[in-house]
């Protein structure tokens, strides 16, 4: 291979091949989440008893199994044949969105599925909240409310009951981090339109709270 040759065929490699690989090699798949373990837990009063904030986080990330279990404690559907699920909600709406922020990207929850369907495939945790330990806590969730289910509600409604719904499901975490010994803290200290804007977040879609969830620090 002459000179030029080897120079036109390296920039053929650079210009075609490098930014394919790049493409497939950051493309965040989605998380097929296991079934919920109905059978564990402490009992209610004592979990009570332990419910606490911490701010103080481990970086080990949580396996898919425990992942899965919090998500579906938080509000996945606990009568999928009537639609409903863990946390209650104005007029049953459901308008709340858990995105779940982690190193590897951004997820959306599909309770549905019971599924993490990929959102961004960029580590997003240092804009979910202003406080120095959301950036290293392996999971943030952001509870994102959409006002586009929640009919034709006046504004303030929509803002009232979506921070109200919020409210249970967040408490619904603290109640599972209780029982399983991890750390967590509800947040709303967030610049809420910088992430929405790495969010990519429509204009009826609210950023109401936050959550970090880890192991405590030891
Ligand atoms: C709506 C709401 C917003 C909060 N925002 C923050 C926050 O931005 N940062 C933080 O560290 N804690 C935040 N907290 C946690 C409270 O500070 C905490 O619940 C309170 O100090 C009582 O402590 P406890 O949860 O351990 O009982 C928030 C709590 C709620 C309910």
């Amino acid at each position: 291979m002459n000179k030029i040759s080897f120079l036109s065929a390296s920039l053929i490699f650079a210009v075609l091949i490098i930014p394919i690989t790049l493409t497939f090699g950051e493309e965040l798949k989605p998380i097929q989440l296991l079934k919920p373990q109905l059978d564990i837990g402490r009992p209610l009063m004592q979990v009570l008893k332990d419910r606490s904030s911490s701010r103080s986080f481990s970086t080990r990330k949580l396996p898919v199994q425990l992942l899965s279990n919090l998500l579906w404690a938080a509000f996945g559907f606990n009568r999928l044949e009537e639609g409903k699920r863990t946390a209650p909600s104005a007029r049953n709406w459901q308008e709340i969105d858990i995105y779940v922020a982690m190193a590897e990207g951004l997820y959306l929850y599909d309770a549905k599925k019971h599924t993490l369907t990929p959102v961004l495939s960029k580590d997003i945790r240092a804009m979910a909240g202003k406080q120095d330990f959301v950036k290293d806590a392996p999971v943030n969730l952001i509870y994102v409310a959409d006002f586009s289910k929640m009919g034709n509600a006046a504004k303030e409604d929509k803002e009232l009951y979506s921070a109200a719904d919020t409210g249970f499901i967040s408490q619904n975490v603290y109640l599972f981090c209780a029982s399983e010994g991890l750390a967590t803290v509800v947040r709303g200290s967030i610049d809420r339109d910088a992430l929405a804007k790495a969010m990519k977040l429509r204009a009826d879609q609210k950023i109401i709270l936050a959550q970090t969830i880890g192991y405590p620090k030891k």
